[in-house]
């Protein structure tokens, strides 16, 4: 077990990669608490999780929320006694559209999810990483950090922010012996794919993201987990500041 009694928070684990996570983490013998913003998805990874011999439990809530996030740390060292790692894997889309059409609250709504869910996951869950002498963070990043495509400006801006905090807290954090890195995944066939798209995968559309991806499929939440799992445990002991492409050699 490669994750054995260690104690986990995933969040956005209500679907997609997040999902992937939380089950992968729970099979290698972590604790999970399961978050999402829609509490009856969280429920069900939660209940496929126990019907697995997995340890998990749900606690939904809004990850740009000082509140919930608090609520959402608070109830893993409740619930089983600490928080050694920490998934920020909750993310919204851009649809996609020109830049200048995107409305503000959509911006808004980009920025606090993506990005500012990070801040308030440093606040709550640093000081209980540093009680039990360490910890690990990953975060979800994308593909469109690094080689972002048109008609998605600001999701790939708020990709670009998570991967800068993914360097900066691990420079900051590494005498806390607590360890950041981020994935940055290729297009998955997640609910988001549609809003990448503009709305609908079309047939056409599907072929130039699969056109784009050398490996020629998208990825797959078990990709996402495989490496979300490796990152958080010891044998990643050496690794920290690493944002990883998931990516089928896309951004090469
Ligand atoms: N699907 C892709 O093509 C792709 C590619 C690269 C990166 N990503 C990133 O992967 C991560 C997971 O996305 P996914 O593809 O699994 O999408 P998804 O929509 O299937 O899952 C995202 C989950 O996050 C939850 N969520 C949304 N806002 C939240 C909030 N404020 N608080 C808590 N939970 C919230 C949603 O309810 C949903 O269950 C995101 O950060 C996304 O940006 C996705």
């Amino acid at each position: 077990m490669r994750l054995q009694d260690k104690i986990a928070i995933v969040t956005g684990a209500g679907a997609g990669f997040g999902g992937g996570i939380a089950r992968r983490f729970a099979e290698e013998g972590a604790h999970v608490i399961v978050n999402d913003i829609n509490a009856t998805n969280a429920d069900g990874v939660v209940a496929d999780i126990r019907n697995n011999g997995g340890s998990a439990i749900c606690l939904a809530g809004d990850v740009s929320s000082d509140g919930d996030t608090a609520a959402l740390v608070a109830g893993a060292v409740e619930t089983f006694g600490g928080l050694d790692i920490m998934v920020n894997n909750a993310g919204v889309p851009q649809r996609n559209m020109p830049m200048d059409e995107v409305p503000e609250g959509a911006f808004d709504q980009i920025f606090n999810v993506n990005v500012k869910s990070l801040y308030w996951a440093a606040i709550h869950a640093l000081p209980e990483m540093r009680k039990r002498g360490g910890g690990a963070f990953v975060n979800t990043s994308s593909t469109a950090a690094l080689s972002p495509r048109a008609g998605l400006v600001w999701y790939n801006a708020s990709k670009g922010a998570v991967n800068t905090i993914t360097k900066g807290m691990a420079i900051e954090l590494a005498s806390d012996n607590i360890r950041v890195n981020a994935i940055c995944p290729v297009a998955g066939e997640t609910q988001m794919l549609a809003e990448f798209a503009g709305g609908e995968v079309t047939p056409e559309m599907r072929q130039m993201f699969l056109n784009s991806i050398p490996l020629g499929r998208f990825s797959q939440p078990l990709d996402i987990a495989n490496a979300a799992l490796f990152l958080a445990s010891d044998e990643a002991a050496m690794i920290t500041g690493v944002c990883m492409e998931v990516d089928g050699g896309r951004c090469i």
